[in-house]
């Protein structure tokens, strides 16, 4: 599977469209907030600069996209208002790999601007908005270039499916699995955190070539509390995936040696990976790493008194999500005939197993400086 050409969120503004079924990534963004914050203004007073590039990697589209823009125009704004400065010229570069919805982006751009002019009184020569597709493992920005990086939901997608998941005469190694699961063979572990450390220290070292000295990068990513591979937090959600898909091979409507061959090119690591593979790239030092949980079903804030748990509606809603971010994975895979099925069978096994778990994703919002 060639990831860059297949791995796409679903585009548009339909029902199963990834612009409406980001709430998970919704909260998450909300949580980090503080610390994109504190990073970006730090570096901002720092030098008070009259300009500053900023990128968002793996910005999708959706409300979610411009909602981080508007933060980062919304904390600088509010900063330069206190000190009495001007508001420093916005560079601002949306990557994403070319099968993103940047057309939707585009799109929503001019009623963006119009706002920033109303509710800030920002001319649009205040912030430039641009779209760049690429992969973020590769280099997306000349030289010494950037100030100021976020990412958000998008670096636990690998570069590409871990190579080792096939035996030395090529047969899978991971069978009846979609990612590690707790009967995964240790070499499975093995390919799938060397994937991840090469992946993510090429990442750092693009990032480093592209950023000026002093930059700041804050990313939150999936990952994973304990230390165990297959822990429940990060992998359990796979397996009932897995779960759906073994139950259509047993009635026949997906070949075996099709579930055998699929494995989910993403990686949920423990803080303690990601912190070896951030001290042995070397050219970024950590700053800030805060680890928080968002429920599985997004409805269930744990806030929100009035919530009523409903095994249907509950593995619905993680349904759809899952399927916005994953269907063009598997439909490149299995073809897109089996997805409503599937996703109906997946919908079932996450709403019988919150019924007897309330489960939570972990993620890990980290912001780091670029070393001199
Ligand atoms: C779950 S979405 C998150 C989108 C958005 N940041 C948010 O928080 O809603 C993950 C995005 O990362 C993108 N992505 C994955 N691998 C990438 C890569 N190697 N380079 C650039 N973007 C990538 C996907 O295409 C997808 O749009």
């Amino acid at each position: 599977m060639d990831l860059k050409s297949v791995l796409h969120m679903v585009g548009g503004a339909g029902e199963t469209s990834y612009a409406n079924n980001s709430s998970l990534q919704k909260i998450a963004i909300s949580k980090a907030r503080p610390v994109v914050e504190d990073s970006l203004l730090d570096l901002y007073c720092s030098s008070y600069p009259e300009s500053l590039n900023v990128a968002d990697l793996g910005c999708s589209s959706g409300p979610n996209t411009l909602s981080v823009i508007k933060e980062i125009i919304n904390a600088t704004h509010e900063k330069c208002h206190q000190l009495g400065r001007p508001m420093p010229e916005l560079r601002v570069f949306l990557n994403d790999l070319p099968g993103n919805d940047f057309n939707t982006i585009f799109r929503s751009l001019p009623v963006f601007y119009d706002r920033l002019e109303e509710e800030k009184g920002l001319p649009p020569w205040k912030c430039f908005i641009a779209g760049v597709p690429g992969s973020f493992y590769g280099r997306l920005f000349p030289r010494d270039f950037l100030d100021f990086v976020h990412s958000s939901y998008s670096v636990h997608w690998l570069s590409q499916v871990p190579k080792g998941l096939q035996g030395e005469i090529g047969e899978a190694l991971n069978k009846g699995h979609v990612y590690m699961a707790e009967s995964s063979p240790p070499a499975v572990f093995k390919a799938y955190l060397e994937q991840f450390q090469r992946d993510f220290s090429l990442f750092l070292k693009f990032r480093s070539e592209e950023m000026i000295c002093g930059g700041r990068m804050v990313l939150t990513l999936l990952g994973r509390k304990g230390e165990e591979p297959s822990s429940g937090d990060c992998c359990h959600v796979w397996e009932l995936l897995a779960q759906a898909l073994r139950g259509m091979v047993s009635q026949g409507a997906v070949p075996e040696a099709k579930l055998d061959s699929f494995n989910s090119p993403h990686y949920t690591p423990s803080a303690k990976e990601l912190k070896a593979v951030i001290n042995m790239e070397g050219s970024f030092h950590l700053d800030q790493l805060q680890i928080t949980e968002v429920n599985w079903d997004t409805n269930d804030r744990d806030d929100n008194e009035g919530f009523i748990f409903y095994k249907k509606t509950s593995g619905q809603n993680v349904a759809k999500y899952v399927r916005a971010v994953a269907e063009s994975l598997l439909t490149s895979h299995f073809g897109e005939q089996i997805m409503d099925e599937l996703f109906e069978r997946f919908a079932e096994n996450v709403g019988e197993h919150l019924a007897k778990e309330k489960t939570k994703h972990v993620n890990f919002t980290f912001s780091m400086t670029k070393k001199v």
